[in-house]
Protein backbone atom coordinates (compact mmCIF):
# COMPACT_ATOMS: atom_id res chain seq x y z
CA UNK A 1 0.00 0.00 0.00
CA UNK A 2 2.35 2.45 1.16
CA UNK A 3 4.77 2.02 -1.62
CA UNK A 4 2.01 4.17 -4.14
CA UNK A 5 2.81 7.30 -2.24
CA UNK A 6 4.75 9.89 -3.25
CA UNK A 7 6.52 12.64 -1.67
CA UNK A 8 4.32 15.58 -0.76
CA UNK A 9 4.91 19.11 -1.61
CA UNK A 10 6.92 20.87 1.00
CA UNK A 11 5.16 23.54 2.64
CA UNK A 12 6.51 26.73 1.77
CA UNK A 13 6.47 28.70 5.11
CA UNK A 14 7.15 25.72 7.30
CA UNK A 15 10.29 24.56 5.34
CA UNK A 16 11.89 27.58 6.35
CA UNK A 17 12.54 26.64 9.81
CA UNK A 18 14.21 24.12 9.42
CA UNK A 19 16.60 25.43 6.93
CA UNK A 20 17.21 28.65 9.21
CA UNK A 21 18.01 26.09 11.88
CA UNK A 22 20.21 24.10 9.93
CA UNK A 23 22.02 27.39 8.71
CA UNK A 24 25.19 27.73 10.90
CA UNK A 25 25.73 31.72 10.22
CA UNK A 26 25.24 33.90 13.98
CA UNK A 27 23.86 36.90 12.56
CA UNK A 28 20.91 35.12 10.60
CA UNK A 29 17.72 36.40 10.62
CA UNK A 30 14.36 34.82 10.36
CA UNK A 31 11.80 36.29 9.08
CA UNK A 32 9.51 33.70 8.10
CA UNK A 33 7.30 31.56 9.58
CA UNK A 34 4.08 33.80 11.62
CA UNK A 35 5.26 33.78 15.04
CA UNK A 36 5.59 36.72 17.08
CA UNK A 37 9.09 37.38 18.84
CA UNK A 38 9.60 39.80 20.92
CA UNK A 39 12.94 42.75 20.96
CA UNK A 40 14.89 39.58 22.16
CA UNK A 41 13.71 37.03 19.57
CA UNK A 42 11.55 34.95 22.09
CA UNK A 43 8.09 34.27 21.63
CA UNK A 44 7.41 34.43 25.41
CA UNK A 45 4.37 32.75 27.17
CA UNK A 46 1.47 36.01 27.91
CA UNK A 47 1.61 37.45 31.29
CA UNK A 48 -2.33 36.27 31.97
CA UNK A 49 -1.60 33.07 29.82
CA UNK A 50 1.01 32.02 32.39
CA UNK A 51 -1.40 33.06 35.30
CA UNK A 52 -4.36 30.89 33.90
CA UNK A 53 -2.01 27.93 33.78
CA UNK A 54 -1.30 28.34 37.30
CA UNK A 55 -5.02 29.06 38.30
CA UNK A 56 -6.13 26.17 36.40
CA UNK A 57 -3.46 23.83 37.79
CA UNK A 58 -5.16 24.40 41.30
CA UNK A 59 -8.74 24.23 40.06
CA UNK A 60 -8.57 21.52 37.62
CA UNK A 61 -9.80 17.90 39.02
CA UNK A 62 -10.51 16.23 36.09
CA UNK A 63 -9.28 15.59 32.64
CA UNK A 64 -11.97 13.55 30.91
CA UNK A 65 -13.50 14.29 27.92
CA UNK A 66 -15.29 17.87 27.31
CA UNK A 67 -18.29 18.28 25.13
CA UNK A 68 -17.60 17.37 21.32
CA UNK A 69 -18.52 20.82 20.52
CA UNK A 70 -15.92 21.86 23.20
CA UNK A 71 -16.51 23.89 26.15
CA UNK A 72 -19.76 25.86 25.84
CA UNK A 73 -18.57 28.51 27.61
CA UNK A 74 -15.11 28.53 25.60
CA UNK A 75 -17.18 28.92 22.68
CA UNK A 76 -19.82 31.35 23.46
CA UNK A 77 -17.20 34.02 25.38
CA UNK A 78 -14.58 33.63 21.98
CA UNK A 79 -18.16 33.62 19.17
CA UNK A 80 -18.62 37.18 21.69
CA UNK A 81 -15.02 38.43 21.52
CA UNK A 82 -15.20 38.12 17.69
CA UNK A 83 -19.02 38.89 16.96
CA UNK A 84 -20.26 40.84 20.02
CA UNK A 85 -23.01 40.68 21.61
CA UNK A 86 -26.53 40.19 20.27
CA UNK A 87 -26.07 36.97 17.79
CA UNK A 88 -25.95 34.44 20.08
CA UNK A 89 -29.47 32.96 18.44
CA UNK A 90 -27.56 33.03 15.25
CA UNK A 91 -24.89 31.46 16.27
CA UNK A 92 -23.54 27.40 15.78
CA UNK A 93 -19.96 26.91 17.12
CA UNK A 94 -17.11 24.09 17.95
CA UNK A 95 -14.05 24.30 19.12
CA UNK A 96 -11.08 23.79 16.78
CA UNK A 97 -7.50 22.56 16.70
CA UNK A 98 -6.16 26.11 15.86
CA UNK A 99 -7.23 28.12 13.10
CA UNK A 100 -6.42 25.29 10.10
CA UNK A 101 -8.45 22.95 12.17
CA UNK A 102 -11.60 25.94 12.27
CA UNK A 103 -10.72 26.16 8.69
CA UNK A 104 -10.90 22.65 7.28
CA UNK A 105 -14.14 21.62 9.23
CA UNK A 106 -15.25 25.19 7.94
CA UNK A 107 -14.73 24.20 4.61
CA UNK A 108 -15.86 20.07 5.38
CA UNK A 109 -19.03 21.59 6.27
CA UNK A 110 -19.51 23.86 2.94
CA UNK A 111 -18.90 20.67 1.29
CA UNK A 112 -21.44 18.89 3.15
CA UNK A 113 -23.79 21.48 2.46
CA UNK A 114 -23.06 23.03 -0.98
CA UNK A 115 -21.46 19.99 -2.58
CA UNK A 116 -21.32 22.16 -6.18
CA UNK A 117 -20.09 25.22 -4.65
CA UNK A 118 -16.63 26.91 -5.88
CA UNK A 119 -14.80 28.66 -2.82
CA UNK A 120 -12.88 32.09 -3.84
CA UNK A 121 -9.54 32.73 -2.17
CA UNK A 122 -7.32 35.85 -2.66
CA UNK A 123 -4.77 36.35 -4.66
CA UNK A 124 -2.93 35.86 -2.71
CA UNK A 125 -3.76 34.27 0.44
CA UNK A 126 -2.29 31.74 2.70
CA UNK A 127 -0.78 29.11 0.89
CA UNK A 128 -2.87 26.67 3.11
CA UNK A 129 -6.30 27.68 2.56
CA UNK A 130 -5.83 26.45 -1.45
CA UNK A 131 -4.32 23.35 -0.40
CA UNK A 132 -6.68 22.39 1.83
CA UNK A 133 -9.15 22.94 -0.30
CA UNK A 134 -7.87 21.18 -2.89
CA UNK A 135 -7.29 18.01 -0.87
CA UNK A 136 -10.93 17.85 -0.23
CA UNK A 137 -11.49 18.35 -3.82
CA UNK A 138 -13.72 21.34 -4.01
CA UNK A 139 -13.79 23.26 -6.72
CA UNK A 140 -11.24 26.90 -6.47
CA UNK A 141 -11.37 29.85 -7.94
CA UNK A 142 -9.08 33.39 -7.09
CA UNK A 143 -10.59 36.92 -6.57
CA UNK A 144 -7.73 39.60 -7.38
CA UNK A 145 -6.56 41.58 -4.24
CA UNK A 146 -3.46 42.67 -4.06
CA UNK A 147 -1.59 45.06 -6.39
CA UNK A 148 2.10 44.08 -7.16
CA UNK A 149 3.06 47.70 -8.64
CA UNK A 150 1.64 49.52 -5.41
CA UNK A 151 1.86 46.78 -2.84
CA UNK A 152 -1.71 48.10 -1.65
CA UNK A 153 -4.88 46.30 -2.45
CA UNK A 154 -6.57 46.07 -6.24
CA UNK A 155 -9.94 47.35 -5.26
CA UNK A 156 -10.89 47.31 -8.56
CA UNK A 157 -9.53 44.24 -9.66
CA UNK A 158 -10.81 42.62 -6.64
CA UNK A 159 -14.67 44.04 -6.90
CA UNK A 160 -14.43 42.93 -10.45
CA UNK A 161 -13.48 39.46 -9.64
CA UNK A 162 -16.28 39.66 -6.86
CA UNK A 163 -19.05 40.42 -9.64
CA UNK A 164 -18.27 37.21 -11.05
CA UNK A 165 -19.19 35.05 -7.85
CA UNK A 166 -22.01 32.78 -8.73
CA UNK A 167 -24.90 32.10 -6.17
CA UNK A 168 -24.17 30.03 -3.64
CA UNK A 169 -20.65 29.93 -4.19
CA UNK A 170 -18.39 30.82 -0.95
CA UNK A 171 -15.60 33.53 -0.76
CA UNK A 172 -13.34 33.70 1.53
CA UNK A 173 -11.99 36.82 2.93
CA UNK A 174 -9.23 37.23 5.53
CA UNK A 175 -11.02 39.49 8.16
CA UNK A 176 -8.15 41.49 9.16
CA UNK A 177 -4.48 41.28 8.58
CA UNK A 178 -4.33 39.87 5.21
CA UNK A 179 -1.77 37.11 4.95
CA UNK A 180 0.73 37.49 2.97
CA UNK A 181 0.57 40.94 1.90
CA UNK A 182 -0.53 43.32 4.71
CA UNK A 183 -2.72 45.02 2.08
CA UNK A 184 -6.16 45.16 4.09
CA UNK A 185 -9.39 46.76 2.74
CA UNK A 186 -10.67 50.07 4.69
CA UNK A 187 -14.40 49.60 5.98
CA UNK A 188 -15.52 51.94 3.53
CA UNK A 189 -14.35 48.71 0.81
CA UNK A 190 -15.31 46.05 3.25
CA UNK A 191 -19.02 47.47 2.85
CA UNK A 192 -18.85 47.74 -1.24
CA UNK A 193 -17.64 44.00 -0.57
CA UNK A 194 -20.69 42.97 1.18
CA UNK A 195 -22.82 44.48 -1.41
CA UNK A 196 -21.26 43.31 -4.46
CA UNK A 197 -20.99 39.59 -2.37
CA UNK A 198 -25.00 40.34 -1.31
CA UNK A 199 -26.13 41.15 -4.64
CA UNK A 200 -24.44 37.55 -6.07
CA UNK A 201 -25.87 35.85 -3.48
CA UNK A 202 -22.55 34.47 -2.10
CA UNK A 203 -21.96 33.23 1.42
CA UNK A 204 -18.69 34.68 3.58
CA UNK A 205 -16.49 32.20 4.58
CA UNK A 206 -13.89 34.68 7.25
CA UNK A 207 -10.60 33.68 8.79
CA UNK A 208 -9.49 35.73 11.20
CA UNK A 209 -6.26 34.61 12.51
CA UNK A 210 -4.40 38.01 13.51
CA UNK A 211 -7.51 39.90 15.78
CA UNK A 212 -5.39 42.42 17.82
CA UNK A 213 -2.44 42.51 15.72
CA UNK A 214 -3.70 45.32 13.44
CA UNK A 215 -5.66 47.80 14.17
CA UNK A 216 -6.93 47.18 17.43
CA UNK A 217 -9.40 43.94 18.66
CA UNK A 218 -12.33 45.84 18.65
CA UNK A 219 -10.96 47.42 15.26
CA UNK A 220 -9.95 43.99 13.68
CA UNK A 221 -13.45 42.54 14.30
CA UNK A 222 -15.33 45.32 12.66
CA UNK A 223 -15.09 43.61 8.91
CA UNK A 224 -16.49 40.32 10.33
CA UNK A 225 -19.04 42.26 12.41
CA UNK A 226 -20.40 43.78 9.63
CA UNK A 227 -20.59 40.73 7.25
CA UNK A 228 -22.21 38.93 10.01
CA UNK A 229 -24.98 41.82 10.35
CA UNK A 230 -25.04 41.65 6.46
CA UNK A 231 -26.02 38.18 5.37
CA UNK A 232 -28.21 35.39 6.27
CA UNK A 233 -25.40 32.93 6.32
CA UNK A 234 -21.44 33.12 7.37
CA UNK A 235 -19.10 30.94 8.13
CA UNK A 236 -16.22 32.50 10.38
CA UNK A 237 -12.85 30.39 11.23
CA UNK A 238 -10.98 31.88 14.25
CA UNK A 239 -7.28 31.33 15.88
CA UNK A 240 -6.30 31.98 19.20
CA UNK A 241 -2.54 30.90 18.27
CA UNK A 242 -1.36 34.67 17.75
CA UNK A 243 -3.28 37.00 20.10
CA UNK A 244 -3.08 34.56 23.02
CA UNK A 245 0.50 33.32 22.19
CA UNK A 246 -0.41 30.00 22.53
CA UNK A 247 0.21 28.32 19.57
CA UNK A 248 1.10 24.66 20.06
CA UNK A 249 -1.99 24.61 22.05
CA UNK A 250 -3.93 24.21 18.64
CA UNK A 251 -7.06 26.21 19.92
CA UNK A 252 -9.63 27.99 17.48
CA UNK A 253 -13.35 28.41 17.10
CA UNK A 254 -15.40 27.31 14.11
CA UNK A 255 -18.83 29.81 13.55
CA UNK A 256 -21.50 28.79 11.42
CA UNK A 257 -23.89 31.84 11.86
CA UNK A 258 -27.38 31.22 10.27
CA UNK A 259 -31.26 31.02 10.83
CA UNK A 260 -31.86 30.78 14.50
CA UNK A 261 -34.53 27.65 13.28
CA UNK A 262 -31.62 25.80 12.27
CA UNK A 263 -28.86 26.58 14.45
CA UNK A 264 -29.78 23.11 16.68
CA UNK A 265 -29.22 21.46 13.25
CA UNK A 266 -26.27 23.46 12.16
CA UNK A 267 -24.94 22.49 15.70
CA UNK A 268 -25.53 18.90 15.77
CA UNK A 269 -23.60 18.75 12.32
CA UNK A 270 -20.34 21.11 13.62
CA UNK A 271 -20.63 18.50 16.23
CA UNK A 272 -20.39 15.56 14.06
CA UNK A 273 -17.74 16.71 11.86
CA UNK A 274 -15.66 17.21 14.78
CA UNK A 275 -16.89 13.23 15.78
CA UNK A 276 -15.25 12.27 12.21
CA UNK A 277 -11.95 14.19 11.99
CA UNK A 278 -10.98 13.66 16.15
CA UNK A 279 -13.52 13.36 18.36
CA UNK A 280 -12.97 15.82 20.93
CA UNK A 281 -10.98 19.16 20.36
CA UNK A 282 -8.12 20.04 22.42
CA UNK A 283 -8.94 21.56 25.64
CA UNK A 284 -6.02 23.22 27.74
CA UNK A 285 -5.57 26.58 25.34
CA UNK A 286 -9.22 26.56 25.06
CA UNK A 287 -9.75 26.47 28.77
CA UNK A 288 -7.06 29.15 29.30
CA UNK A 289 -8.89 31.42 26.87
CA UNK A 290 -11.78 31.03 28.70
CA UNK A 291 -10.10 31.54 32.05
CA UNK A 292 -8.87 34.85 30.74
CA UNK A 293 -12.41 35.99 29.07
CA UNK A 294 -14.21 35.32 32.29
CA UNK A 295 -11.72 36.97 34.60
CA UNK A 296 -12.32 41.14 34.48
CA UNK A 297 -8.56 41.10 36.08
CA UNK A 298 -6.66 38.59 33.75
CA UNK A 299 -8.84 39.88 30.49
CA UNK A 300 -7.27 43.69 31.41
CA UNK A 301 -3.61 41.82 31.67
CA UNK A 302 -4.30 39.77 28.14
CA UNK A 303 -5.38 43.01 26.44
CA UNK A 304 -2.95 45.82 27.82
CA UNK A 305 -0.14 42.91 26.74
CA UNK A 306 -1.91 42.47 23.51
CA UNK A 307 -1.39 46.23 23.00
CA UNK A 308 2.08 46.03 24.23
CA UNK A 309 3.00 43.43 21.07
CA UNK A 310 0.82 44.77 18.65
CA UNK A 311 2.14 48.55 19.15
CA UNK A 312 5.76 47.13 18.82
CA UNK A 313 4.69 45.90 15.03
CA UNK A 314 3.90 49.04 14.25
CA UNK A 315 6.87 50.67 15.66
CA UNK A 316 9.04 48.06 13.58
CA UNK A 317 7.34 48.70 10.76
CA UNK A 318 7.71 52.94 10.83
CA UNK A 319 11.15 51.80 11.93
CA UNK A 320 11.73 50.08 8.89
CA UNK A 321 9.47 51.98 6.24
CA UNK A 322 12.00 54.70 7.56
CA UNK A 323 15.16 52.78 7.11
CA UNK A 324 14.24 51.21 3.97
CA UNK A 325 13.12 54.99 2.60
CA UNK A 326 17.29 55.73 3.66
CA UNK A 327 18.50 52.75 1.84
CA UNK A 328 16.87 52.82 -1.20
CA UNK A 329 16.48 56.66 -1.26
CA UNK A 330 12.91 56.19 -2.40
CA UNK A 331 9.30 56.34 -1.33
CA UNK A 332 9.20 52.26 -2.73
CA UNK A 333 8.70 50.62 0.56
CA UNK A 334 6.43 53.20 2.19
CA UNK A 335 3.44 51.25 1.95
CA UNK A 336 5.21 48.80 5.02
CA UNK A 337 4.16 51.64 7.49
CA UNK A 338 0.41 51.33 6.01
CA UNK A 339 0.28 47.72 5.95
CA UNK A 340 -1.43 46.03 9.26
CA UNK A 341 -0.56 42.79 11.10
CA UNK A 342 2.04 40.34 11.40
CA UNK A 343 3.51 40.19 7.40
CA UNK A 344 4.00 42.51 4.64
CA UNK A 345 5.00 41.79 1.00
CA UNK A 346 7.69 43.34 0.00
CA UNK A 347 7.53 42.76 -3.42
CA UNK A 348 11.02 41.53 -4.56
CA UNK A 349 11.47 38.12 -7.27
CA UNK A 350 12.30 34.86 -5.70
CA UNK A 351 15.74 35.51 -7.02
CA UNK A 352 16.34 38.44 -4.75
CA UNK A 353 14.48 36.68 -1.87
CA UNK A 354 17.15 33.69 -2.72
CA UNK A 355 20.08 36.14 -2.39
CA UNK A 356 18.72 37.72 0.23
CA UNK A 357 18.82 34.52 2.25
CA UNK A 358 22.24 32.97 0.63
CA UNK A 359 24.33 36.09 1.06
CA UNK A 360 22.75 37.72 3.99
CA UNK A 361 21.00 35.23 5.89
CA UNK A 362 17.75 36.58 5.65
CA UNK A 363 14.95 34.13 5.42
CA UNK A 364 11.57 35.22 4.01
CA UNK A 365 8.97 33.61 2.03
CA UNK A 366 9.36 33.10 -1.50
CA UNK A 367 7.37 35.77 -2.32
CA UNK A 368 9.17 38.31 -0.23
CA UNK A 369 6.57 37.96 2.83
CA UNK A 370 8.38 39.10 6.14
CA UNK A 371 7.42 38.80 9.43
CA UNK A 372 7.67 41.80 11.10
CA UNK A 373 7.85 40.41 14.51
CA UNK A 374 10.90 38.68 13.28
CA UNK A 375 12.44 41.95 13.21
CA UNK A 376 14.33 44.36 16.47
CA UNK A 377 15.74 48.04 16.55
CA UNK A 378 19.26 45.86 15.32
CA UNK A 379 18.32 43.78 12.75
CA UNK A 380 15.56 46.70 10.26
CA UNK A 381 18.85 48.37 9.37
CA UNK A 382 20.85 45.05 8.16
CA UNK A 383 17.39 44.43 5.90
CA UNK A 384 16.92 48.14 4.86
CA UNK A 385 20.59 47.90 3.51
CA UNK A 386 20.76 44.50 2.45
CA UNK A 387 17.16 45.03 0.47
CA UNK A 388 19.49 48.05 -0.95
CA UNK A 389 22.11 45.95 -2.10
CA UNK A 390 19.96 42.97 -3.94
CA UNK A 391 17.91 46.34 -5.91
CA UNK A 392 20.88 47.49 -7.20
CA UNK A 393 22.80 44.50 -8.19
C1 LIG B 1 2.01 31.70 8.83
O1 LIG B 1 1.32 32.09 7.88
O2 LIG B 1 3.24 31.80 8.87
C2 LIG B 1 1.33 31.09 10.03
O3 LIG B 1 -0.04 31.13 9.88
C3 LIG B 1 1.85 29.75 10.35
C4 LIG B 1 1.39 28.69 9.41
O4 LIG B 1 0.85 27.70 9.89
O5 LIG B 1 1.58 28.82 8.18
Amino acid sequence: MLEVLSPQPQDKILQLIAMFRDDPRPGKIDLGVGVYRDATGLTPVMRAVKAAERRLWEVETTKTYTGLAGEPAFNAALAAMILGPGLADRTASVATPGGTGAIRQGLELVKMAAPGATVWVSAPTWPNHPSIIRYLGMKLAEYRYFDAATCDVDFDGLIEDLGRVARGDVVLLHGCCHNPTGANLTMEQWGRVVQVLQARGAVPFVDLAYQGFGDGLEEDAAATRLIAGAFDEVVIAASCSKNFGIYRERTGILIALGDPARKAVVQGNLAWLNRQNYSFPPDHGARLVTMILGDPALTAAWKAELEEVRRSMLDLRRQLANALRQATNSGRFDFVARHRGMFSRLGLSEAQVQRLRDEAGIYMVGDSRINIAGLNARTVPVLAAAVARVLAA
